[in-house]
């Protein structure tokens, strides 16, 4: 058995400090280092930020390459960002100092098509050292993408994929409800909508894997987001939502193969969801469909598979360089990868 993977953890918001509290816990990782921007908390140690008993003895810097000089860190974790375009830069800085990264950032989940520069650089300088760089999450990484690919394995012929996610944001965290809407006027909405700070971002990637793993050439991928208004007065913590208001966001992605939409994503996030869910439906020979009641949590769900994708980052064998959920055996080889691999 290696010794304990070294982490240094980029990002500690919401999800980085959810990694954090299970990395902890597990004795196969060690925390050397974290690197956070927000002044509250830089200075800090890393437990207080996470909300655990008991000092980690890691002290929360604002200098990430101090951090990755001083830390030994074999991985960073990475949840700080969406957009490729801002987080690529550190992300290099991270795999140019020798540690392969995992990240929440969701335009890094399938970024060939988006961003072909970006992804080339990301991919060459993960080559170039033997290492990994990889975009995973729920969604996109999960739920509307790897999913329904590995079940339209049980498909002799797909054709047309649906897929549906009812997110209820009443049970969600207060800055995922502000970023889809919630309390927005519908003018203020749709001046968000062309500054583009609302919504979910992601949508497209999982779209892009999707086809590519099911090997359609899509001729057109089309992006809509339109408001969910409050049919009545919704209460969600402090939100008071008078009938008429934004509740939440509808997004739905359209992709076309051979002038027809075979693909369709659609994501609904509202306060006081009825029936939120994930329903998959694959129709071809034979069709299938899976539903999961109540839906798989984002939060939680993302923090799991970063923990689990850790050991499968550094020591599963497979290719190196910008790697997608397709790319890995993804599995728990439970400590197979730390016995046999070879510590990168
Ligand atoms: N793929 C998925 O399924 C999935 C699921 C959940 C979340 N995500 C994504 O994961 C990311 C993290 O989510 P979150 O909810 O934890 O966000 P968050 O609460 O905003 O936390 C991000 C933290 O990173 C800090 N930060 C931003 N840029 C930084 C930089 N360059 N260097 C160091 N620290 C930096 C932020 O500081 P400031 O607040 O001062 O900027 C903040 O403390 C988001 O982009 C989110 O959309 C993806």
């Amino acid at each position: 058995m290696n010794s304990p993977l070294r982490t240094l953890h980029l990002g500690v918001g919401a999800i980085g400090a959810e990694v954090v509290r299970l990395v902890a816990a597990d004795p196969r990782f060690r925390i050397v280092g974290a690197v956070d921007v927000d002044p509250a908390k830089a200075g800090r140690d890393l437990a207080e930020i996470a909300g655990l008993e008991g000092p980690l003895g890691v002290t929360v810097t604002a200098d990430l390459d101090a951090a990755l000089r001083e830390s030994g860190a074999q991985v960073v974790v990475h949840s700080a960002g969406s957009r490729l375009e801002r987080e690529a830069a550190p992300l290099l800085r991270c795999l140019r100092a020798g540690a392969h990264v995992l990240s929440t950032c969701e335009e890094l989940s399938f970024p060939w098509a988006r961003h072909p520069d970006l992804a080339q650089e990301l991919d060459r300088e993960a080559r170039a050292r033997g290492r990994r760089v990889l975009g995973t999450g729920v969604n996109p990484g999960l739920v509307m993408d790897l999913l329904p690919s590995l079940l339209a394995l049980a498909c002799q012929r797909v054709d047309a994929v649906r897929v549906r996610r009812v997110v209820d944001l009443s049970q969600r965290r207060p800055q995922l409800q502000r970023k889809m809407g919630a309390g927005l006027s519908l003018a203020e909405f749709e001046a968000e909508v062309t500054s583009g700070s609302l919504g979910h971002v992601g949508l497209v990637e999982s779209a892009l894997m999707l086809a590519d793993a099911l090997g359609w050439e899509m001729d057109e991928l089309k992006e809509e987001m339109t408001p969910v208004l409050a049919p009545r007065h919704i209460r969600a913590g402090p939100l008071r939502i008078a009938p008429g208001q934004v509740a939440g966001v509808r997004q739905v992605v359209t992709g076309t193969v051979g002038g027809r939409p075979l693909l369709e994503l659609e994501l609904v996030m509202v306060l006081d969801a009825s029936e939120p869910h994930d329903a998959i439906e694959i129709q071809g020979v034979p069709p299938v469909r899976a539903y999961f009641p109540g839906g798989i949590h984002g939060d939680r769900a993302t923090a799991a598979l970063v923990k689990h994708l850790l050991p499968t980052l550094a020591y599963a064998p497979g290719p190196v360089g910008l790697v997608t959920m397709r790319d890995l055996p993804l599995t728990p080889r439970r400590g197979r990868d730390e016995e046999e691999g070879t510590p990168r």
